[in-house]
């Protein structure tokens, strides 16, 4: 695990949006899995600066975001299609067939999470995962458990993440009871991963994914394991690590 402490979200950004741009310069059709959330935000800005201003080419790359909020429609401003089209998507040149977000309508879940992980799989997996972090140390939408979840499944959201999450709805009872999530062994697959974190209420977490035992009761402390992770973090985020490469 590599550990990057950078000086502000903004250099945590950019960080993160060269190690996309370089993956993507080396493979040009490379997979990429994607996350929503507060964290990626400025990256994807940066990708679309870095795309409008040298013409990083994203024709041939390849999406799957982490997941997606069961019973929100695509139009929905509250639904992962929606963040993804219109915060990075609309703005690049990703070809829309390449595209890829679980489907939180779907007449049959378990169906859906299960040609979800065949799809990434006929795909040739995913060269690298983009994840944010949640303050109980989730990643996707795994939650603490008293297990790992594998594959791509639903998921009933923590009270936690209910509430952080219902910042962007009028009001936490319109937030999403379920989701549909890609599972650890979907994220562990990854040929690389990057964990992003910003702001102090991250440290604990960041601190357990890092240093903590690895445990689903911190389902992000799994990626201990993975032979090529890089965790790019604030200061904030950062402030409980013991040993800092800046
Ligand atoms: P955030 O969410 O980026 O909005 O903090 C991260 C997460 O819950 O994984």
């Amino acid at each position: 695990m590599r550990i990057i402490v950078t000086k502000s979200y903004d250099a945590m950004s950019m960080t993160a949006a060269k190690i996309i741009a370089g993956q993507i310069y080396l493979k040009p059709n490379s997979t990429l899995g994607l996350a929503t959330g507060s964290t990626p935000l400025l990256m994807y800005k940066k990708l679309i600066d870095i795309h409008k201003s040298i013409g990083l080419d994203f024709s041939a790359v390849t999406s799957f975001n982490l997941d997606e909020y069961i019973g929100i429609s695509p139009e929905n401003p509250e639904s992962y299609h929606y963040f993804m089209y219109n915060n990075f998507f609309k703005y690049i040149n990703i070809m829309p067939k390449n595209i890829y977000i679980p489907d939180g309508m779907a007449a049959d879940i378990n169906k859906e999470c299960h040609d979800y992980d065949q799809l990434i799989k006929n795909n040739g997996g995913i060269d690298l995962q983009v994840l944010g972090i949640g303050k109980n140390a989730h990643i996707g939408f795994n939650e603490p458990d008293i297990k790992f979840e594998t594959t791509t499944h639903k998921v009933k959201l923590d009270d936690e993440t209910i509430e952080a999450n219902s910042r962007f709805f009028a009001d936490a009872k319109q937030v999403p009871r379920y989701a549909i999530s890609m599972g650890i062994k979907t994220i562990m697959f990854a040929k690389k991963i990057i964990l992003l974190a910003n702001g102090k209420n991250k440290a604990e977490a960041v601190f357990k994914a890092v240093t903590g035992k690895i445990s689903p009761a911190a389902p992000a402390s799994i990626l201990q394991l993975h032979q090529d992770v890089i965790v790019i973090v604030d200061k904030e985020a950062g402030a409980m690590l013991p040993h800092v490469e800046n």
